[in-house]
């Protein structure tokens, strides 16, 4: 019987590629999801496609850039599940430009969905986490590890933050039992990579790339390590390109 079965996960970005096949990997472990992104819609027709394998299903449609959505999360996952074994960030959002052609709002929109957003989401679930000694993923990028692509700098500069943020946090946890780790998917088939791919203006081919079940197969089989074990980082890229 799989590790994870009847354990509790949030899954944030649940509406998006990586979320999403995050979802349909532990639905098929047999975990309890909280599935969270904004577009209800594309939660409800998720949620109705995993409930047979998972041990239970419930959306949230929230704004995770907003406070307000980050404690409606984390009341949700009191009132719901009682707390959270499992917490995967995957929420993340992309807008490239070159420094000199972009207004300082897209490098704040940046900074709240991709590091305030799984900072806040981790500090509100943390008693819980600790308390369950759960796990945390962050969905990084390879834009988020040793970054240096031009006209990716508010982006990058983001993913670095979020790297940052999970080895800091490792050395505050582990002692409670907490493991973290970050998955840093070189470009992945989703909506967010056909935006990139018309960013770069060339044209986008989702078979070239890693599928989203990719990565999330690899999250889910870390998740699973024995508690002797920690995977801290995880990197994944296209096997052709
Ligand atoms: N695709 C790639 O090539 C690639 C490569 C490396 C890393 N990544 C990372 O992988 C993660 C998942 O991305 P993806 O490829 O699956 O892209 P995606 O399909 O665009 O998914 C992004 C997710 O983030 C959610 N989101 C964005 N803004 C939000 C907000 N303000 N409040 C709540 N949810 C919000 C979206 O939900 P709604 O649409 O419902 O708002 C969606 O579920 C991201 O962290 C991304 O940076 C992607």
């Amino acid at each position: 019987m799989s590790l994870l079965r009847g354990q509790t996960a949030v899954i944030t970005g649940a509406s998006g590629g990586i979320g999403s096949a995050m979802a349909r990997e532990l639905a098929a472990q047999g975990s309890e999801l909280l599935l969270c992104g904004r577009d209800r819609g594309r939660l409800e027709a998720l949620g109705r496609e995993v409930e047979r394998e998972a041990s239970r299903v419930e959306i949230l449609a929230a704004d995770l850039v907003e406070d307000e959505g980050l404690e409606e999360t984390a009341r949700a996952v009191a009132e719901k599940f009682g707390g959270v074994d499992l917490l995967i960030h995957s929420i993340g959002l992309f807008i490239g430009g070159a420094v000199e052609d972009s207004p300082v709002e897209e490098l704040d929109l940046l900074y709240r969905v991709n590091l305030r957003s799984p900072y806040q989401l981790t500090r509100l679930l943390l008693p819980s986490l600790q308390e369950r000694q759960g796990q945390i993923v962050f969905v990084n990028s390879s834009a988020g590890s040793g970054a240096d692509r031009p006209n990716y700098s508010g982006y990058a500069a983001a993913k670095s933050g979020l790297t940052a943020l999970a080895n800091a946090l490792r050395g505050e946890v582990n002692r409670h039992g907490v493991r973290v780790m970050t998955a840093y998917p070189g470009r992945t088939a989703s909506a967010m990579q056909a935006e990139v791919h018309k960013f770069e203006g060339r044209p986008y081919d989702p078979q070239r790339w890693l599928q989203p079940e990719d990565v999330a197969s690899a999250v889910v089989h870390a998740l699973a390590l024995p508690r002797s074990a920690e995977l801290t980082d995880l990197h994944i890229r296209p096997m052709l390109s």
